[in-house]
């Protein structure tokens, strides 16, 4: 276990982004009771999550997280999950097929309700007010009785992860993720898209394959792995006392994990190494994210590794690089640089998202397609350059037709952005943006995976 780690140490911590309870003592009592709540996740499911990320880290399979920016207790319902869902899984098969690797599926999802600010108050004309927070802290709605925090709704929030992850099982081993479906469901993405011809030639060759599978008897109808898929969840460890109500000893192994979901990250607001997020995620064994944005050094990193990872477990951490396009250059190298120069063995993944926001001349914050797109090359572009492994993406997307990022191939303009624009916290890639993307990125692991055959035949 952790040296002088308890799931109460991170308390005596300095810690920042902690919304202000005005009744401490019902908060208690919240998470007295949500600690005699059912886990959502088990060790078990940790544990084979982070087997799947070692194969990421050591370049044998491609990472793919998503979903929304903030969970909302507004869009909870069936049709949102299932076209998340739905979306997901397209992706991942254009992205399987491309890197010719699996994918380890990663849903920011069942859990990814409470936000980081950049500024403790909002202020709408005269009015200045607590800043929104999350569902699970406060309401969006912009009355002060709204932006009080609220420790019933991490009751409500919990509830909620609960039934997403319940439906989120089902698709997964039920039936709904099987691969002939994901197929049919992707050719007629590519059909409608404007950008057509582009995607044309990987949707084909993979109905050959699938075509060619089906002949020699490797069917969906006969083989499980076909009809079914693993799904992880994942969120940012920002509320404390409610990740402390569900971190429990694993009755297998002895060691404590998080129960809230297989995979959290900390912020790249909450990283100070000797602040409470990292003390709170350095006990639990789960899989663990950490967003490394401009200020990240290298020596910080590397600090926060020896924290975080002690044992240089491969898949234990995943660090999601997210410095905005155009600048992936200046500060991914020299990370990548002093994690090999130390043999550190991470997961390297980019969230071409959060260094992109900008403000709209419509006044709407969102992000453009094309800035989202040149990170990841960028990205790419650096790994290749290191002879590093680019391990994966993490995006803020939905199933949804909302208008929230501008461009793709079915432009969405800075006027459009009124017309959908739903999102609690960051802009979302709609449907087919987040698919449009995937496709984009599946160019760069095939060129990826061409250059590694190449360097294969030319050892043989
Ligand atoms: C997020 O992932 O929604 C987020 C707030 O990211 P970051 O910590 O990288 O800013
Ligand atoms: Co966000």
């Amino acid at each position: 276990m952790a040296e002088n780690w308890t799931p109460q140490s991170w308390r005596s911590k300095p810690i920042v982004q902690v919304p202000a309870y005005p009744d401490q003592e019902a908060l208690k009592v919240v998470e007295a009771r949500l600690a005699s709540f059912p886990p959502l996740v088990f060790a078990g499911e940790a544990r084979a999550l982070k087997k799947q990320l070692a194969n990421v880290a050591e370049g044998k399979a491609f990472l793919l997280q998503g979903g929304d920016c903030a969970e909302s207790f507004a869009e909870h319902g069936a049709d949102n999950i299932r076209d998340f869902f739905r979306v997901f899984l397209q992706m991942s098969v254009v992205l399987t097929y491309a890197a010719a690797k699996p994918v380890v599926k990663v849903g920011r999802i069942a859990g990814q309700f409470a936000k980081p600010r950049s500024s403790d108050f909002e202020k709408q004309g005269d009015v200045t007010l607590p800043s929104y927070r999350g569902d699970i802290i406060n309401g969006i709605e912009f009355t002060e009785a709204s932006r009080i925090p609220d420790p019933e709704r991490q009751i409500m929030a919990y509830r909620q992860s609960a039934a997403t992850l319940n439906l989120l099982r089902a698709f997964a081993q039920g039936g709904y993720a099987n691969l002939e479906h994901v197929h049919q469901w992707m050719l007629g993405f590519v059909d409608n898209s404007p950008q057509s011809e582009r995607y044309r030639q990987l949707a084909d060759r993979l109905t050959q394959t699938l075509r060619f599978m089906k002949a020699i008897g490797f069917s969906a109808d006969e083989y499980q792995r076909l009809r079914e898929t693993d799904f992880y969840t994942s969120h940012e460890a920002l509320l404390l006392g409610y990740e402390e109500a569900f971190t429990r000893v694993d009755s297998t192994s002895g060691d404590y994990y998080s129960t809230s979901g297989h995979m959290i990250w900390i912020g790249d607001r909450t990283r100070q190494p000797d602040h409470a997020h990292i003390e709170y995620c350095r006990g639990v064994k789960n899989p663990i994210g950490l967003k490394c944005g401009p200020s990240l050094s290298a020596d910080g990193l590397l600090n926060l590794i020896d924290r975080l990872n002690p044992e240089n477990e491969a898949g234990r951490l995943t660090l999601i690089a997210r410095f905005g396009a155009g600048k992936v250059g200046d500060h991914l190298p020299g990370l990548i640089r002093a994690v090999e120069r130390e043999g550190r063995k991470v997961v390297w993944s980019c969230d071409p998202m959060h260094g992109n926001t900008i403000s709209s001349v419509t006044g709407y914050k969102t992000r453009p397609f094309d800035k989202v797109l040149q990170e990841v090359q960028e990205f790419f572009q650096v790994h290749k350059a290191e002879g590093t492994h680019a391990g994966g993406v993490h995006f803020e997307m939905t199933g949804k037709d909302v208008t929230e990022c501008t461009g793709g191939a079915r432009a969405v303009s800075d006027e459009d952005l009124k017309d959908r624009y739903h999102t609690h916290c960051d802009p979302r890639l709609n449907a087919t943006q987040a698919l449009e993307l995937a496709f984009l990125v599946s160019e760069l692991l095939q060129a990826e995976s061409d250059a590694s055959d190449a360097k294969v035949a030319a050892i043989a």
